[in-house]
């Protein structure tokens, strides 16, 4: 398997599925609630999903593959080919204000991450870790900037995050620049690759929240671990997270536990 052609094909599908979303937003979307009122999906999430099934299904029929909204296969192991979808991540945002959602798509060999894409659709932004070969933003290489401190930046987290937040990790969050919290792991990801916040926080993560971050956070050297500094499971449905600059790593990990 030659992951650069592969990493041709899969910037097309992206296009493609960029293509469906703008055309489902100039129709009137079909909202189903899921698990409650914040939990939704949409008939374009379904689309770009089955979109991408059909693609890996045509060429790559003994791969595996875990979407979120269940066009794909029922994984108990991570062995062989495997990719992980999430159609559109924040479909909260998607439906009430079309900004602030990804798509994310990422493959997998026998655990190992070997491609992630989160694809930012309203500021036409795409992001993507091929394993050995390094982590890019619109073609650009990405680097980790140089950090010392928590003082010198945000941290994203999301709101039950900062409502469960201990005294100790209270002041952790007083010592950053302040707390950001977007509603979509896929751009809180990209905020902390660009370098625009330290780290993203959030408890309840499906492997598909996580899958391409994990790619990309080890192109860049990123801390990439669960909240309570274990190996992230990819096939557990509710993982916490907690990526960041490892400069910062240590003092989220002592003060949030
Ligand atoms: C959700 C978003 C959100 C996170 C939720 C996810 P979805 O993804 O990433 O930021 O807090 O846990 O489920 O359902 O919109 O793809
Ligand atoms: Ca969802
Ligand atoms: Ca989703
Ligand atoms: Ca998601």
């Amino acid at each position: 398997m030659d992951l650069l052609e592969l990493h041709l094909e899969v910037m097309q599908w992206i296009d493609e599925a960029k293509a469906i979303i703008q055309a489902g937003l100039k129709s009137d979307l079909i909202i189903e609630e899921k698990t409650g009122y914040k939990d939704l999906v949409t008939n374009v999430d379904k689309q770009v999903e089955q979109y991408f099934v059909a693609n890996i299904r045509e060429l790559y029929p003994t791969h595996k593959i875990m979407g979120e909204e269940g066009s794909g296969d029922k994984i108990h192991s991570l062995d062989g080919f495997v990719w992980i979808i999430d159609p559109i991540d924040g479909t909260l945002n998607f439906v009430t204000k079309q900004r602030d959602y990804g798509i994310m798509i990422a493959l997998y060999k026998d655990g190992v991450g070997q491609l992630g894409y989160i694809y930012d659709v309203s500021r036409d932004q795409l992001m993507y870790g091929i394993r050995d070969y390094g982590a890019y933003c619109d073609h650009k290489r990405l680097v980790k900037p140089f950090v010392s401190d928590l003082s010198e930046g945000f941290l994203d987290m999301n709101c039950y995050i900062l409502m469960d937040a201990n005294e100790r990790f209270k002041n952790t969050i007083r010592h950053s620049k302040g707390t950001r919290a977007i509603g979509a792991s896929s751009i809180e990801h990209m905020n902390v690759f660009l370098g625009n916040s330290l780290a993203y926080l959030s408890e309840q993560l499906a492997p598909w929240d996580v899958a391409c971050g994990m790619v990309i956070a080890r192109e860049l050297g990123y801390f990439y671990r669960t909240l309570d500094n274990k190996k992230i499971d990819l096939l557990s449905n509710k993982t916490s997270l907690l990526v960041c600059h490892p400069a910062v790593a240590l003092e989220l990990l002592n003060t949030y536990n």
